[in-house]
């Protein structure tokens, strides 16, 4: 019986780039559907960008665009990372759309007439110079309890402290600076505490994977109890998203529409193949309903979106599958080890994205548990598996095939123990791809390639050819390698689809399914000439890799000091477009800190020989000594007048070899980008700060 399945992943904030903890979402997601294609099943794996909330609004603001401008470039960036890693989505769309509108209006109607939504007037804090009220990531202060300064409004990064953004001590708003003010608003609310939701949540969790029922056993309490609290799903204008129809100027909250552009993906899916819509919504649906995610988005996805829809008419997920975090080399993703790696810096340093995808699956398992992508390992086992055991096969016999006996392949021997073995474990494999268990079917398959590989050094193929009067046996050793590498191929098709195709193509068959594992090539079958498959990985690969993903404040050589300027604000602004995972537009205090700016007297400025923009200066930093930096600021001033005077420098900025010496170091001026203001402004400190001062 063919299945009717529909698949998403978790849809990435369309604020900043796709990460290699993203990917391992996203490429679990795409080895589960490919494995189901595979089996003939009916399967439409569906995501979008989660394009509303404060965060987008505030990104594009700050560069200067419309929201919709920022969330049209972000797709494409991410169907290009995506693509880049062979995660083929049926459809990958936008949560800005008419679709999810619609879909959301009318679960919000239909809650409504159940009785589900409520208003209530809240208090919250509201930014009086930017006349907004602030989400809680946009609040800062000091720790209620350890008093640390700059704290976030929900806890604190010192003492750990969780608290509610009214507790902090000295709030002030993250976005303006200003001291945020307490106002009153009506807020719309899903009654999550009601019973109804309960009653439901509490049979329909159990059929989450264990450790996620026992966490949401936790959120609901034990029989009798009522830990629920409503959820409230409105924010106040100004907001990017969808307004809600009988309440002007109150918008969706982003998580409440997010769920939904599965639906509105999904939607537009249909539109696109004729499939009907409600045969996998409606309540009765006999098709299966799967959201693949992230540990961290569990509550949303197990408790609100679950009783949203069937409190709206709509059918509950067959199941929600959360996986969980990726580490590099046994730690958080970081900046500045270079280990918070992009898609698509991974893509441009040449590395190849089916390396990662054999890693990760061989990694990953269907619990909760983090992961781990240790580089050296990542290097060793893909040499190891995948070029030393399994390219290794065909390397070692196709050759002889086109040389010797005109591209065709003799009849194979069914009966040896490799392709017997092969046969009684398929079906074992196939059941630990359905479980989500890829670790395990990597390792069963890699135990498979092992039995191959010795029977080709039993044979020695390469002998043999040496050897007159052994061309029968040449012929059947090459020929039962080879289908058993096509065998192999098949196994590994969900985790390595490019390559099987490339090999479906040189033995010169159709793409592979699941079943064709399960039969061998006939006598006579020509194949195509022989192309190498896979390079090993070099290690220098991926030490450029983390290079490239190291936070530097260091920039990039620029023409004359002022660019370097400009660069550095563009690096600046591309690392705070990374470290935007999830809703975080801001830097850590750590990250600034690192940035050593003191104040330095300019001891000598003098005109530089054939350059029209730079003034060389002496910088007498106390303490420091002196630095020699070439300034770009020659339009603006004249060193004569520049001599004696206080500003703020760089200190700490790797130096630079320019055309008339060494550069080391920055010092700071404003100007206006758009050129509305013409001129540059050199900082200078208030009267009293000494050379060498730090400045933060
Ligand atoms: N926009 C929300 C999801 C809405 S779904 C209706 C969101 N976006 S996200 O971009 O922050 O994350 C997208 C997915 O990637 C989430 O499932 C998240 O758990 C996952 N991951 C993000 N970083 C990750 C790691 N470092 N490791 C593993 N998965 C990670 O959440
Ligand atoms: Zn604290």
């Amino acid at each position: 019986m063919t299945r009717k399945i529909l698949v998403t992943s978790a849809l990435p904030y369309a604020n900043g780039a796709i990460h290699l903890g993203h990917l391992v979402e996203y490429i679990q997601t795409d080895i589960w559907v490919r494995f189901q294609k595979m089996r003939g099943n009916e399967c439409w794996y569906v995501c979008a960008d989660d394009t509303h909330g404060t965060p987008i609004m505030l990104r594009a603001e700050k560069e200067g665009i419309t929201p919709e401008a920022l969330i049209a470039r972000v797709h494409e960036e991410h169907s290009r990372d995506f693509a880049g890693f062979h995660v083929a989505f049926d459809n990958y769309y936008t949560t800005h759309s008419d679709e999810t509108r619609q879909c959301a209006n009318e679960i919000y109607a239909r809650l409504r007439q159940a009785g589900l939504i409520e208003t209530r007037t809240i208090e919250q804090y509201y930014d009086p110079l930017k006349e907004m009220f602030l989400p809680d990531r946009f609040i800062k202060g000091e720790c209620p309890k350890c008093g640390t300064a700059d704290q976030y409004g929900d806890n604190c990064e010192s003492c750990g402290a969780a608290y509610t953004p009214n507790e902090l001590k000295n709030p002030y708003s993250a976005i303006s600076g200003a001291k945020p003010e307490l106002r009153q608003s009506e807020h719309y609310f899903f009654r999550l505490s009601d019973p109804r939701c309960q009653e439901f949540l509490r049979a329909w969790t159990q059929r989450l994977q264990s450790e996620a029922a026992n966490k949401l056993q936790e959120w609901l309490g034990g029989e009798g109890e009522n830990k629920l609290t409503d959820w409230d799903i409105s924010r106040d204008a100004p907001y990017f998203g969808f307004e809600i129809p009988d309440a002007p100027g109150k918008y969706f909250y982003v998580w409440l529409d997010a769920p939904i552009g599965y639906m509105g993906s999904f939607k537009n899916l249909c539109a696109k193949r004729g499939l009907d819509f409600d045969e996998y919504w409606k309540p009765d649906s006999q098709a299966e309903l799967y959201h693949f995610i992230g540990k961290d988005i569990l509550y949303f996805h197990a408790l609100f979106w679950p009783a949203e829809l069937v409190n709206a008419g709509y059918r509950a997920p067959t199941n929600v599958f959360a996986h969980g975090f990726l580490t590099v080399d046994g730690a958080k993703m970081s900046k500045s080890r270079g280990t918070f790696i992009t898609a698509e810096s991974y893509l441009a340093q040449g590395l190849n994205p089916e390396w990662l995808r054999y890693y990760f699956a061989a990694k990953l398992s269907n619990t909760m548990e983090d992961l781990d992508l240790n580089l050296d390992d990542f290097i060793a086992r893909v040499n190891s598996d995948l070029v030393g055991k399994f390219v290794n096969i065909a390397s070692r016999s196709a050759g002889f095939i086109a040389k010797r006996f005109n591209g065709q392949l003799g009849t194979c021997d069914e009966t040896l123990p490799a392709f017997r073995t092969i046969a009684e474990r398929r079906a074992a494999i196939a059941e630990l791809f359905e479980a989500r268990e890829f670790g395990k079917a990597v390792r069963e398959i890699m135990a498979l390639t092992d039995l191959a590989n010795q029977y080709v050094d039993s044979v020695k193929p390469w002998e043999l050819a040496k050897q007159e009067g052994r061309e029968a046996e040449l012929h059947a050793a090459c020929t039962n390698a080879l289908n058993l590498f096509r065998q192999l191929a098949v196994l590994l098709k969900p985790v390595l689809p490019a390559l099987a195709d490339r090999i479906a193509a040189f033995l010169n068959v159709a793409p592979f399914a699941w079943d064709d594992a399960g039969s061998v090539l006939a006598a006579g079958h020509a194949i195509r000439a022989y192309e190498h498959l896979m390079t090993r990985v070099d290690k220098k690969q991926v030490d450029a890799l983390v290079d490239a993903n190291r936070a530097s404040l260091a920039p990039a050589p620029a023409p004359a000091p002022q660019k370097h300027a400009e660069k550095q604000e563009k690096a600046a602004a591309a690392a705070t477009a990374q470290a935007a995972v999830g809703d975080d537009p801001h830097i850590a205090i750590d990250d600034f800190m690192k940035v050593d700016l003191r104040i330095a007297r300019i001891a000598e400025a003098s005109h530089v020989e054939g350059a029209d923009k730079l003034v060389r200066l002496v910088l007498d930093v106390g303490p420091l000594g002196t630095r020699q930096v070439f300034a770009g600021i020659k339009a603006a001033y004249d060193p004569a007048q520049l001599a004696g005077r206080l500003t703020v420098m760089v200190a700490n900025l790797a130096p630079r070899k320019m055309k008339f010496g060494m550069s080391e170091g920055m010092v700071l001026a404003a100007s206006d980008p758009d050129g509305q203001t013409p001129g540059i402004f050199l900082l200078s400190p208030d009267a009293g700060a000494q050379p060498g001062m730090r400045v933060k």
